[in-house]
């Protein structure tokens, strides 16, 4: 092989069974080898990664980067610079904007949107309504990636369609040959639980989580798997919150439905306990983080690899949106590209799961399920050239002041990590360095 622009060498290859010494070579922007230093060719710049990991650039296939809409939350110049600090290459952009991602007309308009601002790679969903099942072939044939069903939803941007226009939709994405993401709850039961709750003038945090009760999760799950095993619809479990779903769906997977399942952080590391520590409504989330004792058996369930998806649900909004004295004027959700992989290489630090299990479920995993493996998600020559180094050892105390983001509040505040992403490569540009954002926007749409 002649002269290569960039070879990472001297590192810990890092794969999702085993990690081998060696770097990786990189002509424009793809991966053209993969092995030990000797085998790699001269290259026009070379870089050193003694004691240091090199891992596929992370997927996020849950992320809100708000626009159109409401930019003042966030752009996607604001949210791939945190991507690109937190080691996420590619990220799969929900249809919750204004307008919704509903139309081909709105897919393109977002595409336009993302491609004149995004660091890195990424797909947009879109939306399934009652309204718009005529939209979905044609939403796919303007570059939708994959579309999202709020199956639980009180947001009017977003409603939920009634059960028999899900059918018509998952055979229309079966058809397709798409994946459909779930936001799996029940709405009926949080409308009514939701009206009491407000009449009986309850305005604390822990009125959240008994509107999101764990059998509106478990109902809308089992429905979920069950629609998705009657059509052939392959389908993607957004935010598993609830302990109490992991049997039904290792249940499904063991008859062969085509499902995978993602665990964001805070479903994973947090519990209402962490709650009084921040300021209670600061950890308000749709899905809700529950009480302790579940994020124990769903993080069991990350590293057996029955939750086999590591996402965010990265939602930002500002401050003054979100520390509001009702837990119901509480904006819901809040940033997690730029942490998510510093607090599972801390779990990783800690023996909780490995560092490929980390790329099986960050990298491989979502590529796989969205079509995209192995062009993104692997380390293999041909791929994209999208690759994350990571110091293991570096240490760090995560806090809003040093996130980047619009005005970002964190329930990770305060929180110690052990490992970082230090040098992050989008389709064979340097991006990130040491913290630093140092490439501009050339982020494609996938599909
Ligand atoms: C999401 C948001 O803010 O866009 N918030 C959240 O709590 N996950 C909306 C949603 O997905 O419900
Ligand atoms: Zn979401």
């Amino acid at each position: 092989m002649g002269m290569v622009d960039l070879v990472v060498a001297g590192g810990r290859l890092v794969f999702p069974d085993r990690v081998v010494e060696g770097g990786v070579a990189v002509m424009g922007d793809r991966i053209v080898c993969v092995g030990s230093d000797a085998a790699l060719p001269p290259a026009r710049r070379r870089i050193d990664v003694a004691g240091k990991w090199i891992i596929p650039g992370a997927l996020d296939v849950h992320v809100h980067f708000r626009e159109p809409g409401f930019s003042h939350k966030e752009t996607w110049t604001t949210a791939t610079r945190a991507a690109a600090r937190g080691g996420v290459t590619t990220v799969f952009d929900m249809p919750n904007t204004n307008p919704p991602t509903a139309t081909a007309e709105a897919v393109r308009e977002k595409i336009a949107i993302a491609s004149a601002q995004s660091l890195i790679d990424f797909g947009v969903y879109g939306v399934v309504r009652e309204d718009n099942l005529d939209q979905l072939r044609p939403m796919a044939e303007a570059g939708a990636v994959a579309f999202k069903l709020y199956m639980g939803s009180e947001n009017p941007l977003v409603p939920c369609p009634s059960d028999g226009a899900i059918l018509e939709a998952f055979a229309i994405i079966r058809d397709l040959g798409m994946r459909c993401t779930v936001h799996a709850e029940n709405t009926p039961i949080l409308e009514w639980r939701g009206r009491k709750l407000r009449a009986a003038g309850r305005t604390d945090a822990a009125a959240h989580l008994e509107q999101h009760a764990d059998i509106a999760a478990v109902e809308g799950t089992q429905r979920a798997l069950l629609f998705s095993e009657w059509t052939g619809c392959p389908i993607h479990l957004a935010h598993e919150n609830s302990r109490f779903n992991l049997p039904l769906i290792a249940a499904a997977k063991k008859r062969g439905v085509d499902v995978t399942v993602e665990a964001c952080p805070h479903n994973l590391l947090l519990s209402t306990a962490d709650g009084e520590r921040l300021g209670p409504n600061a950890l308000r989330v749709k899905p809700p983080v529950r009480e302790p004792g579940h994020a124990e058996p769903l993080f069991a369930a990350f590293a057996s690899g029955l939750i086999d998806i590591l996402s965010t649900d990265h939602a930002p909004h500002l401050a003054s949106e979100k520390r509001r004295e009702s837990i119901w004027d509480c904006a819901p959700g809040f940033p997690g590209v730029e942490t998510s992989m510093r607090l599972m290489l801390t779990e990783v630090h800690e023996g909780r799961i490995t560092i490929s299990d980390y790329v099986r479920a960050a990298c491989e995993a979502p590529a796989r399920a969205f079509g995209l493996y192995p062009r993104k998600g692997a380390l293999v020559a041909g791929a994209d050239a999208d690759i994350v180094v990571i110091d293991p050892e570096r240490r760090g105390v995560i806090s809003a002041a040093g996130l980047s983001g619009i005005d970002p509040v964190t329930p990770f505040e305060g929180r110690e990590t052990v490992g970082m992403p230090v040098l992050t490569i989008a389709r064979g540009r340097i991006v990130m360095q040491e913290g630093e954002i140092v490439g501009g926007p050339d982020g494609r749409s996938l599909r």
